[in-house]
């Protein structure tokens, strides 16, 4: 039933169709109360459309041909855009005579300035429609293949968009909720084991601190011996650390392949990506270090779990890194930077950061070159 606050009873079909589009836009308004920017991005499968970072700027995933079959799925992201900026806004400048030329996928990666730009975007619309004493006019040239329709199928088309893409943000809020904290990592699992090579060109865009926390949280679910917990994680994400880190990192690791007998001029290709961490590791927005709470092997291999959880989380969260190690030469003033205790170690340095390349396949040996039953058999 229409709002109950306007008059009644009406014989205006405007004001009727007017006062059910109202009442759509409040109760998916009242949808959408509590919506935090994780739910909002949330991608429960693969290849999904949302609204992404890049560059400074937020702009959502956009194919320019609209008749993609299957259509993909979306984020509540994606869908607030859609209505918002793609219909309503849209909308808006038909009717005002400045249709816009091209789609325009700039966005937010804010929840609460998206929803706010929802209601915004309607209230801008529906002057539009109150403007019109006739709703059954032709709407004529420059409303292309809608031409022949008139004002009230364009608000209709409105209530149609905002009630079935309502839908389906509130399908997503209710498995969001449904999933818990997992709901972070419901990447199929598949899918992240298979494309989680080693990102080392990473965005300096930074990374939401609860991201990282998230996936710290997954690494601490990792088996480890004993279940002692010997470890200690420092996210750094403090320019000035990063950039005095950097050398050190540089100098670690060229001294690892001076152990191995190499120099700048004899280094193999195969290196060319890990060189270049080495060189851009001061523009990474963050760098987690594991570190195990005692000295030794054993405590040092307890943490090798975790950081594989971690940088599994971040798969599914579109955040990539790869593991690192540092070398002697540089420990005791890595220590001293981030105030390290001389009975704890650093076992991994991971930088982490959102992808300047994909995520993709990893190369690998067939596993039956690596692998055999009941005894060892390898022919190299
Ligand atoms: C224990 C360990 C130490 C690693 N150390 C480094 C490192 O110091 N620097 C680096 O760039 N990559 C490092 N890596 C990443 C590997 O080089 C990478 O996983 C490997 O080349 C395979 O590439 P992919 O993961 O992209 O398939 C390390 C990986 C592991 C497991």
């Amino acid at each position: 039933m229409t709002n109950a606050n306007s008059p009644r009873p009406t014989t205006s079909t405007k004001q009727v169709i007017l006062d059910s589009i109202d009442d759509k836009v409040a109760e998916l308004l009242e949808r959408l109360v509590g919506l935090t920017d994780d739910e909002y991005r949330w991608e429960p499968a693969g290849d999904m459309w949302s609204v992404r970072a890049s560059d400074g700027e937020a702009t959502v995933d956009f194919d320019p041909d609209r008749d993609i079959e299957p259509a993909p799925l979306t984020t509540i992201a994606w869908r607030l855009w859609h209505l918002a900026s793609d219909c309503l806004a849209d909308y808006t400048a038909r009717f005002n005579g400045t249709p816009m030329e091209e789609t325009d996928p700039s966005w937010s990666l804010s929840a609460d300035e998206a929803v706010q730009r929802l209601a915004t975007n309607w209230s801008a619309f529906r002057s539009v429609l109150v403007g019109f004493d006739d709703w059954f006019e032709e709407l004529g040239d420059g409303f292309g293949p809608w031409s022949r329709h008139c004002v009230a199928d364009f608000a209709m088309h409105a209530s149609n968009e905002l009630v079935h893409h309502g839908a389906e943000i509130a399908t997503l809020r209710d498995l969001y909720r449904s999933f818990g904290p997992a709901a972070r990592f419901s990447m199929p699992l598949s899918e992240a084991m298979y494309s989680l090579r080693a990102i080392r060109r990473l965005r300096p865009d930074p990374i939401p601190p609860a991201d990282i926390e998230a996936m710290l949280d997954a690494a601490i679910q990792a088996p480890n011996g004993g279940n002692l917990q010997l470890w200690h994680f420092i996210t750094v994400t403090d320019r000035d650390l990063i950039a005095q880190f950097a050398p050190l990192y540089h100098e670690a690791w060229w001294a690892k392949r001076s152990d191995s007998g190499y120099t700048p001029d004899t280094l193999p290709d195969s290196h060319a990506s890990a060189r270049r961490l080495a060189d851009e590791i001061g523009d990474v927005p963050a760098i987690v270090f594991f570190c195990a709470i005692a000295k030794g092997s054993a405590a040092a291999n307890a943490i090798i779990p975790a950081v594989q959880n971690m940088l599994l989380a971040g798969r599914a969260l579109g955040i990539g890194g790869t593991i690192t190690t540092l070398h002697p030469t540089v420990d005791k003033r890595v220590h001293e930077l981030f105030e390290i205790p001389d009975t704890a170690q650093i076992v991994y340095a991971v930088p982490l950061g959102y992808p300047r390349g994909r995520f993709g396949p990893v190369t690998r040996r067939p596993l039956h070159e690596v692998s055999s039953q009941n005894r060892w058999i390898r022919d190299a």
